[in-house]
């Protein structure tokens, strides 16, 4: 008997649907029911008082449920609302000087990601290094990676794992190249934390960003940026606020002042109805262990990438398990509409152009279901049932 199926029971929308769209939305934890009506109760019964009586210090509070999950030590991580603007507060720290004037990425970074950067790079005139994909379309070259990164570097922003193809970068190794060349990692762990392991502080990465609203079950609105303890000191963001002074209510005029703790890299009022719902699911991450997480969704995606196979659908995932994130995308025929009817029929999955249908289980999932999943492509391209949807390809959220 697998010890992870008995949290199923904590999850409302499991006993209704085969939930397999971890990657995009994870599953609501029920306690979360319970953590709204907290936020609602204090806010109705205490008023403005709450602020001192537990709002304010919840953005680095939630930070520390997230950091044993990130191998960091508590106080290093604030939440924010997104990723694009944890990115953009961290370069705003940043100044190019004619030595330093190269930001690294990959092809395969997150657009959103990616749109922040040339924004940013275009405004100072600095070039951005992008790495291209690999022949396979899945990953990036390592060793071409780390060659790009050179002492004309600055900044380095690169996904763990990578959102189409899950697929892992070396984040250790990128860690060590970036700090011989003194350039700063900021390493987006969004498709990793959760369901791989990860060792910030071990592997030396400066900055991690990512957010729990997928893998953590933490719903949307929270995001986290770990930042060295050594390396934080050094960073001014630009984009601040008086969450970030060290006297925020003697209101002082500027100049600005920072504060030396993760605070330092928050800005105004902060998102506190969404800080509430995420620590189910984090409390719920670390009691279960990473490792044992990990274990678990290797085996759920050797059977995908198996089943897949055997049919002779092309996959967007890695078959080496070393490189593998948490989910497997089948190319099988008719891929966007067999997923509207696997969705009609509470397999709840979703599909990208040029990937497939994304199939993403997580800890409380079994290998079951995932067979499922694939038995019932194949009954939905026997009867043609596909045939009663239109396609209008990447319409849903990522
Ligand atoms: C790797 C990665 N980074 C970032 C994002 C999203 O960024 P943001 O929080 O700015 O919406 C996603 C997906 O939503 C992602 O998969």
């Amino acid at each position: 008997m697998d010890p992870l199926l008995s949290y199923r029971e904590r999850f409302p929308i499991l006993q209704t649907t085969t939930y397999l769209i971890n990657n995009s939305l994870g599953a609501m934890p029920g306690d979360v029911y319970q953590e709204m009506r907290s936020y609602a109760g204090i806010w109705a019964q205490r008023g403005v008082r709450a602020w001192g009586e537990a709002w304010w210090t919840l953005p680095v509070d939630v930070g520390d449920l997230v950091a044993p999950i990130l191998g960091a030590r508590p106080g290093t991580i604030s939440m924010h609302t997104n990723v694009s603007t944890a990115t953009a507060v961290v370069l705003s720290a940043l100044t190019p000087t004619q030595a330093k004037n190269k930001v690294v990425t990959t092809a395969l970074q997150f657009p959103s990601i990616q749109y922040v950067l040339e924004q940013w790079c275009l405004e100072r005139d600095v070039t951005l290094e992008v790495v291209p994909a690999d022949a396979s379309g899945l990953g990036v070259d390592q060793q071409r990676l780390l060659e790009a990164i050179d002492d004309s570097t600055l900044a380095v922003s690169v996904s763990h794992a990578e959102f189409k193809s899950a697929y892992l970068n070396d984040a250790p190794a990128i860690a060590r190249c970036c700090r011989a060349h003194d350039a700063l990692l900021i390493l987006d762990a969004f498709q990793s934390a959760g369901v791989v392991p990860i060792e910030v502080e071990q592997w030396g990465v400066d900055v991690c960003v990512g957010g729990c609203l997928k893998w953590l079950c933490g719903g949307p609105g929270n995001v986290y940026l770990y930042v060295d303890p050594e390396v934080a000191p050094r960073l001014q963001p630009r984009l601040t606020g008086w969450m970030a002074h060290p006297a925020p209510f003697a209101f002082e005029n500027a100049p600005m002042r920072w504060r030396d703790d993760a605070y330092r890299f928050l800005a105004g009022t902060p998102q506190i109805a969404c800080l509430y719902a995420a620590s189910p699911g984090l409390k719920m991450h670390a009691e279960i262990g990473i490792p044992a997480i990990r274990a678990k969704s290797l085996l759920m995606t050797d059977a995908l990438l198996d089943a897949a196979q055997a049919r002779g659908w092309d996959v967007t995932a890695p078959l080496d398990r070393t490189v593998r994130g948490g989910t497997v995308a089948v190319n099988a025929p008719h891929g966007e509409l067999v997923a509207k009817e696997l969705n009609d029929r509470d397999v709840v999955v979703d599909f990208r152009p040029g990937a497939g249908i994304r199939i993403a289980p997580h800890f409380y999932n079994s290998v079951d279901e995932c067979q499922f999943a694939i038995t019932q492509i194949d009954e939905i391209l026997q009867t043609k049932a596909y045939e009663k949807h239109t396609s209008v390809a990447g319409a849903t959220p990522t």
